[in-house]
């Protein structure tokens, strides 16, 4: 398997292309389900779980079709169409490797009045239920079913009558698959206690180009007015917020400079309220955003929540950077129950880390020392990453297709700001 080797030290300097959204992309391509004319996404990332998409969209009659990258985008143009669907069924093989796999329940349920999805199964970051996907669904008019690990839900009539649901917890995927479902309903389908996050906000923006009806966009309250039928779009996919998050915590670890070009400040408030905490300077620039640090972070005190509040998908990064800081930091995980698992293998490079349940104390320590590292899921690697570019000597970090599922060009974005760092393949 391929390893990633960073010999740290090198303070990272320049500019960083941000690509377009993994999370993002993965809730806009199933929107291609909903139609027979062709949908067209720009700024895809080259990652991993997007070529996987791709291949169940394919799996389901969905075509779809690469073309080179325009020179504003980083990414690629995606053209997917469903000009007729051949399959209903999200076989397991696919959905245990990429949780994602679920968000064509509600397009295909949409669309053909029936759907048959597998369970996705637990994950390295909690149990990560679905039931708030299946009661949204359920509160529209769907029939659903669990056999033999899989979902099946259908429309009585082929289509969903409409109806409404409050989330009794804010989820980002049960808002989306709800999202999806209802767009091509009979009557009106309400959302309260919707998620709110800026993926949620790009999802409705395709669909309404699409010709969805949806009041409410980026509140927590969305009215979905179902529509007989949606039209094919263009649409370019928002910058990733996660990744740009984690260049910033890269930057003030190794007390860099770098400028995030594409990002978009005006979706990262409590991201870059964050990093001003641990004393770097953030600007807007007219290309995206500058971060700037000068000696070591000063400790913050960060509580994970549904946006607008601290992403949980950036609480590993900061913890990484934390771990050089003045003082003790002190980190509360609110969504997943078990998304500290980087803290034994940040530990292993020397960092003092105490973890009570839902909370850990870091305390800053003066370095860090490179070590070989695993990590079980994405941001937790990227964790790694970031204390390895700012450890003394040698840091492998191992499974390294945890990283492609995510980030994009990951090494040579990083050794353009100056990182010493390179992919060795296993051949
Ligand atoms: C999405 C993101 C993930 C991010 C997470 C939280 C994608 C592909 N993934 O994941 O990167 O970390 O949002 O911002 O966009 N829950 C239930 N029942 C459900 C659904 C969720 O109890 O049916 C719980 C979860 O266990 C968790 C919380 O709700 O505790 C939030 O999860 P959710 O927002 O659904 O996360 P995902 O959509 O899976």
């Amino acid at each position: 398997m391929d390893q990633i080797v960073i010999r740290g030290g090198q303070r990272l300097k320049g500019r960083i292309p941000i690509s377009g959204a993994k999370n993002a992309a993965l809730t806009l391509l199933p929107c291609a389900l909903l139609t027979d004319e062709p949908l067209t996404l720009r700024n895809l990332p080259r990652l991993a779980d997007v070529d996987g998409f791709g291949h169940l969209l394919n799996q389901l009659g969905c075509s779809t079709t690469i073309e080179g990258s325009r020179p504003e985008d980083f990414g690629r143009v995606m053209t997917a169409r469903a000009t007729t669907l051949t399959s209903t069924v999200a076989p397991y093989d696919i959905v245990r490797k990429m949780r994602a796999s679920i968000l064509v329940l509600g397009p295909l349920l949409a669309r053909a009045g029936e759907a048959t999805v597998s369970l996705p199964g637990g994950c390295a970051i909690g149990n990560r239920p679905i039931d708030l996907h299946l009661k949204a669904l359920e509160a529209f008019g769907a029939e659903i079913e669990l056999a033999s690990g899989y979902v099946k839900a259908s429309a009585p009539g082929g289509r969903l009558a409409g109806g409404r649901f409050t989330f009794p917890v804010v989820s980002v995927g049960a808002t989306e698959n709800a999202v999806m479902a209802a767009v091509l309903a009979s009557g009106t389908c309400v959302l309260e206690n919707a998620a709110r996050e800026p993926e949620i906000v790009d999802l409705c923006n395709c669909l309404v180009a699409m010709g969805a009806h949806i009041d409410g966009i980026g509140t927590e309250t969305l009215t979905i007015e179902g529509v007989d039928r949606l039209h094919g779009a263009t649409y370019r996919v928002m910058a990733d917020r996660i990744e740009a998050g984690s260049y910033a915590c890269a930057a003030v670890i190794t007390q860099g400079d770098v400028e995030l070009v594409g990002a978009n400040a005006a979706e990262m408030d409590a991201t870059l309220a964050a990093l001003r905490e641990a004393g770097a300077t953030v600007e807007e620039t007219k290309a995206g955003i500058r971060v700037a640090m000068s000696g070591r972070a000063e400790p913050v005190t960060l509580s994970t929540a549904p946006y607008p509040g601290f992403a949980t998908d950036m609480q590993a990064q900061f913890m990484a950077m934390a771990t050089l800081g003045t003082g003790a930091s002190l980190f509360t995980e609110t969504i997943f129950e078990n998304r500290y698992m980087h803290v034994p293998e940040l530990a292993r490079m020397g960092c003092d880390i105490q973890v009570k349940g839902r909370t850990a104390i870091v305390r800053g320590v003066e370095g860090l020392v490179g070590a070989p590292v695993m990590a079980t899921d994405l941001r937790a690697s990227m964790s790694l990453i970031i204390a390895g570019l700012a450890a003394e000597g040698m840091t492998e970090v191992n499974r390294v297709y945890h990283l492609d599922r995510g980030y994009e060009r990951l090494e040579e974005k990083l050794q353009a700001v100056g990182a010493d760092i390179e992919r060795i393949s296993a051949g």
